[in-house]
């Protein structure tokens, strides 16, 4: 299945400079938690930001440009229908993990979205989730991280 996972401050911002403009560790314990055993898939700027692979899942970077380079380990696909193509012929969940482009690319191909509703405004941010992402998807589990943070489980309709 395709999955999208994100932190959302309550201004729909998702990331400042580059980066998250928040550190809660309880979220990147879920992410790690949530994301271990599967694929990921990031855009070329998250994986920038990130610098090296996510240990323990099978990194994919998406990019149309061969200056983006990352390690043998790491596949890099150039086409969205690549990466939607792959999803099916693995045997394990692919989750689309940002950054904004990314996301925008897969609101079609995304089943379910995992989200961490972020307690701030980030005013200074740049990078923002649409308002309407989630309209065509129903909530189907809420639970609470160390630190009163709120997972929210949402399918498609
Ligand atoms: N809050 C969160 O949960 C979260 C999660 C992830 C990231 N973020 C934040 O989001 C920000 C980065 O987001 P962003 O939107 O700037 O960048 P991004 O989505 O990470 O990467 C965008 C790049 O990916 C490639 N790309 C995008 N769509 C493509 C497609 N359909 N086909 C081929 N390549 C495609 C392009 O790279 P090329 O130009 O190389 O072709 C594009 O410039 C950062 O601040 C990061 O920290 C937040």
């Amino acid at each position: 299945m395709i999955i999208g996972i994100v932190a959302i401050a309550r201004n729909y911002a998702i990331g400042r400079d580059g980066r998250l403009p928040w550190h809660y560790p309880a979220d990147l314990k879920h992410f790690r938690e949530t994301t271990t055993g599967n694929a990921v898939v990031m855009g070329a700027n998250t994986w920038a930001s990130l610098g090296k692979p996510l240990p323990n899942r099978f990194n994919v970077v998406l990019s149309g440009s061969s200056s983006v380079t990352p390690p043998p380990e790491v596949m890099r696909l150039m086409e969205k229908d690549e990466v939607v193509d792959l999803s099916r012929h693995i045997n394990r969940d692919t989750y689309i993990i940002g950054g904004a482009k990314i996301y925008k690319a897969f609101a079609g191909d995304i089943q379910k979205w995992i989200v961490t509703w972020i307690p701030e405004d980030i005013e200074d941010a740049d990078t923002f989730m649409p308002r309407d992402f989630l309209n065509d998807f129903v909530e189907v589990d809420s639970h609470e991280l160390d630190g009163g943070l709120i997972v929210s489980t949402l399918c498609r309709k």
